[in-house]
């Protein structure tokens, strides 16, 4: 169901009106509290400029980290305030509370097309419990709302669904709705043909979207150390490395009903510890190494998987090829994420869903070539698994 957006507002609908939006600025802190990666304060710009392009008094509210419910000092949003004023060109307002009195006199001080930034929605319990009261007293600072925190639209939270029971348009922002064009659009209406590639450690996390995509996807590539489980499932002998026993009856099944459609790795690369520094060699996935553990998937297999992906109309990747987090075993990974940014400039719509993912196209320095990079982990996984988003749910319908 198309949900109404807030490009949908007019100046007249937004001059001088208090405008709750809800934003994802979960960023990641270095240990000195700084910034280490803006991706998701820059994501929101766009929102929060069209609002105070239109005189709207916009008043942010995000959550940072998992607080439970506790001011945390370490997870307060006064450097978030210090890059976007910076992004902005304005002195954003930082309250220091996301509800009460002193945040009530800081949004009635807003001129129009000025922006203030409240405290970790999360410092409250209310906000994940979505304590109906709590959401009462977020609302009661705005006249409408705007939801644009993609990452966090799978939450049912006081700032996500709460408030949208008192208040009134409730809108998708603009980087919500890119989310959903992007995403929804390659499972429901793809360029074909469709390829998904789907790494990580572990099929009991990736079950949803293997069986999702399965039913949408011309082909589906799998990586990452779950692809040791779909082995011993094909009776090879898998060495030392990380296997699910409980799901190997499950990845047999999934084979079965992909009916061809998946593709394994043929070669792989394997270690004798899981360590930065282990020894490694490139060996075929039926001469696993007893005491080895596959790490990441080799060159034979970057090759099969760039064949499947050549000419494609879309190709969704989550999730990613080995341990690259260690660059003795990132190599399957980067290549994958190199053949996807060429493929972006043959027609190819490339979209990467999340998370690890999208930290490996970031480390290669291609995140600029890809058609779209979600700003969401968990929200872009439920999304592909073809959940519905709470947070999208409560908005008004178009
Ligand atoms: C995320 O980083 O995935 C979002 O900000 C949601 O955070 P959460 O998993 O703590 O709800």
């Amino acid at each position: 169901m198309a949900k109404k957006s807030v490009a949908n507002l007019t100046e007249a609908d937004l001059s001088g009106k208090r405008v709750f939006v809800r934003v994802d600025f979960n960023v990641p802190l270095n240990e000195s509290g700084a910034i280490t990666d803006d991706t998701r304060i820059r994501a929101a710009l766009p929102t929060i400029q069209y609002l105070t392009g239109k005189g709207a008094k916009v008043i942010l509210g995000s959550h940072m980290g998992r607080p439970k419910g506790q001011v945390v000092d370490s997870m307060r949003l006064t450097p978030v305030a210090a890059r976007l004023s910076e992004l902005l060109g304005q002195a954003v307002v930082k309250c220091d509370d996301c509800i009460g009195e002193g945040v009530a006199q800081a949004i009635a001080g807003l001129a129009n097309g000025q922006v203030a930034l409240l405290e970790n929605l999360r410092f409250h319990a209310g906000e994940e419990k979505n304590d109906p009261e709590f959401a009462k007293q977020l609302a009661s600072n705005a006249d409408l709302y705007v939801n644009d925190a993609f990452g966090t639209a799978h939450r049912a939270h006081g700032s996500t669904e709460g408030v949208t029971h008192y208040l009134s348009p409730n809108v998708a922002g603009l980087l919500i709705e890119k989310e959903l064009q992007f995403l929804q659009g390659a499972i429901e209406a793809p360029k074909r043909p469709l390829v998904a590639i789907v790494g990580g450690s572990k099929v009991s996390s990736k079950i949803g979207v293997i069986e999702t995509l399965l039913e949408k996807c011309d082909k589906l590539l799998i990586g990452g150390g779950m692809i040791f489980t779909f082995y011993k499932a094909q009776g090879k002998a898998v060495g030392a490395s990380l296997v699910e026993d409980d799901k190997v009856e499950l990845a047999k099944s999934l084979m079965e009903k992909a009916q061809g459609k998946i593709l394994l790795p043929t070669d792989v690369v394997v270690a004798d510890k899981f360590a930065p520094d282990a020894a490694a060699k490139t060996v075929s996935v039926d001469e696993i190494p007893e005491g080895w553990m596959g790490l990441d998937i080799g060159a034979d297999s970057v090759k099969v998987f760039q064949d499947a992906l050549n000419g494609c109309g879309t190709a969704i990747w989550n999730g990613p090829m080995g341990v690259f987090e260690f660059d003795k075993f990132a190599v399957g990974t980067e290549a994958i994420a190199h053949s996807l940014a060429g493929l972006t400039a043959t027609g190819t719509v490339t979209i990467i869903g999340g998370g690890d993912s999208v930290a490996a196209v970031e480390k290669v320095g291609v995140a600029e070539k890809m058609s779209h990079i979600s700003t969401g982990g968990g929200a872009s996984l439920e999304l592909l698994e073809g959940k519905e988003l709470p947070g999208i749910v409560a908005l008004d319908n178009a």
